[in-house]
């Protein structure tokens, strides 16, 4: 009789098990018929109406049952744990083969590509970089510099006047004033940045950026500055470049030359092909900035003992630069911050 129920529970338990459509519906189900309060623990109860003798073979029945029972229901455990493990990874899914959003990386701007080349190229000669302020008193940008008061320079055509003392740096001499000022030499600095001037055409921007370097020692020569300027074009263009010297006129320099360097486009041949260079007008020169001797009045108005120390100092333009080496049409478009532009300088 009680074995019978044990079957009939153990049948129902069965059923109840593999059916469960869930975890929680099989746990449900497994609190219902071998839980403390479930039809098993009621079963065991009746269990005191039995014999002495009777009791050894139904104890071995109800263990064997509920073992059997135990595997049906971890067999349902494990059955369901997968389909739900299956179900959320589907669920979760993502697709790999969908091509992902373009990334945009920067770059950098050619102005400070170059800049960073040529303060390499001049570092490796034993330049440092110095910096300075881009709004300069008449003393830095044109005083100290030995520029006389009425020189043209000074000029509210090519300056921008901030007050009557201040100006918008015209190019980045003032910093050879400022380092002297505050250093001893021995000194070899590059002085980089921007300057303004108010002047714009397709060569000529308001501001654009200048570098240049000055070297203070005991004995110098145009000699040095010669191998300086030539040993940093051959670096700078990557050719063997022949470079000149045409005498020119600075206020701050004496002797004074303006610096030419073969054309890099045309490699000083005037020609491509059978077209003329239009980079050097098919002259097979180019000219690339100035330089000397630092002015003894510079010197001394700077602090300098002049003549126990000299100097030899030489000025480009970063924009410039960049031109002639890429062969770039218009200085407005390092302005302009058109990405088709950018773009053919990033790595
Ligand atoms: N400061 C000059 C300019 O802006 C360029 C220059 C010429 C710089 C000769 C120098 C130099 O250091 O020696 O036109």
């Amino acid at each position: 009789m009680l074995k019978e129920k044990i079957e009939e529970i153990r049948a129902q338990a069965e059923a109840a098990f593999k059916a469960a459509p869930s975890a929680k519906d099989l746990y449900d189900a497994k609190v219902q018929f071998l839980g403390k309060q479930g039809s098993f623990s009621s079963i065991m109860k009746e269990m005191g109406k039995l014999s002495a003798e009777e009791k050894p073979a139904f104890g071995k029945l109800v263990n064997e049952v509920k073992q059997a029972l135990e595997a049906v229901y971890a067999d349902r455990e494990t059955a369901l744990k997968g389909q739900e493990l299956a179900s959320q990874l589907q669920a979760e899914a993502l697709d790999l083969s969908l091509p992902s959003a373009t990334a945009a990386p920067g770059a950098r701007h050619p102005v400070a590509l170059v800049i960073e080349e040529i303060s390499g190229i001049l570092s490796r000669l034993g330049y440092s970089i110095r910096t300075g302020p881009l709004i300069e008193s008449d003393r830095y940008n044109f005083e100290g510099l030995n520029f006389p008061p009425d020189h043209p320079a000074r000029d509210m055509q090519d300056t921008f006047y901030i007050d009557k003392e201040h100006v918008l740096r015209t190019h980045t001499s003032p910093i050879q004033i400022r380092t002297m000022e505050l250093e001893r030499p021995p000194l070899r600095v590059v002085g980089v940045g921007p300057v303004f001037r108010a002047d714009s055409d397709i060569s000529h921007s308001p501001n654009f950026h200048q570098i240049e370097g000055l070297c203070v020692d005991r004995r110098v020569s145009m000699a040095d500055l010669k191998g300086t300027i030539s040993f940093f074009v051959r670096e700078y263009f990557g050719k063997d470049l022949k470079t000149r010297f045409r005498p020119s006129f600075f206020p701050f320099t004496e002797p004074s030359a303006e610096v030419d360097c073969q054309c890099p486009i045309c490699s000083g041949k005037g020609v491509i092909g059978s077209q003329d260079c239009r980079m050097c007008k098919a002259s097979g020169w180019i000219e690339i900035g100035g330089s000397g001797l630092v002015h003894p009045n510079v010197l001394k108005l700077a602090g300098v003992q002049y003549p126990e120390w000299q100097g030899f100092a030489f000025g480009f333009g970063i924009e410039r630069m960049a031109i002639i080496k890429y062969g770039i049409d218009d200085i407005r478009l390092f302005n302009e911050n058109d990405v088709r532009f950018l773009r053919q300088f990033s790595l």
